[in-house]
Order: structure tokens, then sequence, then C-alpha cells
């Protein structure tokens, strides 16, 4: 108690010079800009009525307080909506009916975000490209359609394209691979075809980890060699048709903690991979074509928490020891020919 009362003093020691300085503004009146506001109330009329609460659109508060919208020096930076119970600074509300355009207007935004929105249908509006400042671009679990917007690739701040469990058709983009800050790519869970361009995180800034799922699509093709360079935490390309190697995404000092690669059609031999020991926390390489054997380095990873080789055409003993003592025979049956614990023993 005693700390935290002298950490209070601190702070207003700090604080309160400064706050001296700062203008006398009401709070309630915080700038926010004539055409935030007429972005904002458009926003608000392209849905039905009563699908915001009143005090959503009330001009006697600045729309910097209004529910989702969040400002940054009296411009309107952030609006997230979901339908999910009420979480911190997110409106809940359920938005029925076409992406409206209007937010396009919302010329300082850098982030979006919307979630949950089975009613909300329809392509993301072509104004949108006017929003050229967002970072962070959120769409998980809408009605959505339509393509991957080309002009998102103009967005040269854009760091995280998150659009998820929608119905987005088309190809992946290969211009997303302009942009040197785009480090997460999520596009799972959508209708789309097409083969992976190569060219994505290409341009990526040195240093920068990278982040890709495109699972549960129906892409074919093989997965691009260039993805052996680049610095991937996670890749979920689960559940598509892809064919060919996938070897390169391991290595032993790579940071990738999730490798998820199940249900396609990789034909690679697994004798020779090495394992990222340090981070690798889950492998799943279920149901693909994939041989050889595999390696007793697979006992140095450090933390594995799960592991799914089953449904393949790896043969050989199952290595023992060390940090890998499995126990679940589901996780290798149906292969050529493995055996040992937790199979029945080799012949
Ligand atoms: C998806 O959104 C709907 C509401 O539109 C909600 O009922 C459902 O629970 C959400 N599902 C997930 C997996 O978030
Ligand atoms: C998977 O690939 C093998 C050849 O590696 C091919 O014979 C088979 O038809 C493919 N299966 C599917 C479902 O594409």
């Amino acid at each position: 108690m005693a700390s935290k009362a002298s950490d209070v003093l601190t702070l207003f020691s700090i604080a309160l010079p400064l706050l001296l300085f700062l203008p006398a503004v009401p709070l309630s009146s915080a700038a926010c800009t004539k055409e935030d506001v007429t972005a904002l109330l458009a926003f608000k009329n392209s849905f039905p009525p009563n699908t915001f609460p009143n005090s959503w659109g009330d001009a006697s508060t600045s729309c910097c307080f209004w529910d989702g919208v969040g400002c940054t020096h009296g411009r309107v930076t952030s609006l997230s909506f979901t339908s999910d119970e009420y979480t911190n600074d997110v409106l809940p509300v359920n938005l029925k009916g076409t992406v409206p355009p209007s937010v396009g207007d919302l010329s300082a935004l850098t982030s979006i975000s919307i979630s949950s929105q089975a009613d909300l249908v329809g392509p993301i509006p072509t104004t949108w490209s006017k929003l050229i400042k967002l970072k962070y671009f959120t769409i998980y679990n809408s009605s959505i359609s339509g393509p991957v917007p080309l002009f998102l690739s103009h967005f040269k701040s854009l760091q995280q394209l998150e659009i998820n469990y929608c119905k987005l058709t088309g190809t992946i983009p290969p211009s997303l691979g302009d942009l040197a800050n785009l480090r997460s790519i999520t596009l799972g869970q959508n209708k789309l075809t097409g083969t992976i361009p190569s060219t994505l995180f290409s341009k990526l800034n040195k240093g920068l980890l990278a982040n890709l799922d495109l699972s549960e699509n129906q892409l074919t093709g093989a997965i691009p060699k260039s993805f052996g360079s680049v610095a991937f935490t996670n890749v979920n390309l689960q559940d598509n048709k892809l064919t060919g190697d996938a070897s390169f995404l391991f290595g032993k000092s790579k940071p990738a903690s999730q490798i998820l690669l199940a249900r396609n059609n990789l034909s690679f031999d697994l004798t020779k991979v090495d394992y990222p020991v340090k981070y690798l926390h889950y492998l799943d390489l279920n149901h693909n074509e994939i041989y050889g054997s595999i390696n007793e380095q697979i006992r140095e990873v450090l933390d594995l928490r799960s592991f799914d080789v089953s449904y393949n055409k790896l043969c050989g003993k199952i290595p023992r020891g060390g940090k890998f003592n499995p126990r679940f025979p589901e996780s290798f049956i149906h292969n050529k020919c493995l055996c040992g614990k937790p199979l029945p023993p080799c012949k």
C-alpha cells in the first residue's frame, strides 16, 4: 500500500506541472472534425433505425466519446464493432446490410475492426481505398463477399490484414507483397482459389517476424520456395489443396512456433527436416503424402505441445526419449510403415 501511495504521489508531481500547461478546453467538446462526424452519421444511417444506441450520433458529445470510436489528436483513428458481449471500447451491435462506403471518408483511420456480423454482406466498397493510413484491418466472422481488394496494396502502413471466417472469393493479390510493414496476413476460412503468390512478405522490413494464415480455402499449387527465407512465427495453410514441398518452412534456428499444414496433398521427405528446436509448439502434418521418417532431432524440441503426422507415407521407428515421448497412437496412424511406441513394436 505504501509503495502504491508513493507511486501516486510521484505521478502527481510529474503530471501536475504538465496539466497546468494544457489549454482549457472542456473534454466534451474535444475536437472531432465535421468530416469525421459526417462520415460516422452516414455510417449509422446506412443501417436500420435502432441499430445503434441513442447516444451514438448525439451531437452534444464529441464523436470521440461514442462507443467503438477512438480518436487521436481529435481525429477518428479507430472504429470497432462486434456483436459479441460488450468488451472495452468495442460497440456491441448487429450490423444488418451492405458494407457502408462512408467509412472511406474517415481519412485519419488507422484501425478498423468488425467482428461477428453475420448480417453484414457484400464486398468491401472501393471508397475504402481512401483509408491509406490503415495499420490494422480486421473483419472476422461476417458475410463479407467479393475479392480481397487490390487497393490494400497501396496502404503503405498496413501491418496486419485479417479478413477471416468470411466469404471472400477470387485469388490473393500478389501486390500485397509490396508492403514492407505487412507482417501478418490472415485470410483463413474463405473461398479463395488459385495459388499462393511468391511475392508475399518478399519486401517485408528486415527483422520483422511474419504470420500467415490461409487455412480453409481452396488454394492450389505449391507453397512458394521464397517462404524459406521468411521469419514465420506461425504458418497455417491447413485444409487447402496444396502440393509439393514444404521442407523449406523448417529449420533449426527458425522462430516458428506453429507449422500447420494438415489436409493438403503435400509431398516431401521428412527425414532431413530440421525442427525449430527452440520455439516449435504445434506441428500438424496429417493427411498429406509426406514420406521418409521422423528423425531423432525431434527429441530436442524444447516444448512440443502437439505433433500429428497421421495419414501420410512415413516409415521407420518413431524416435523416443529426450523431450519426445508421445502417448497417442492417433498422431501416427495410417502411415506406410511407422512403428514403435505408441504404435506396435517394429518387426
Ligand atoms: C459469428 O457471429 C455470429 C453472430 O453474427 C455469432 O453468433 C457466432 O457465435 C460467431 N461465431 C464465432 C466463431 O465467432
Ligand atoms: C495427391 O497427389 C498424388 C501424387 O503425389 C496424386 O496421385 C493424388 O491424386 C493427389 N490427390 C489429390 C486429392 O489431389
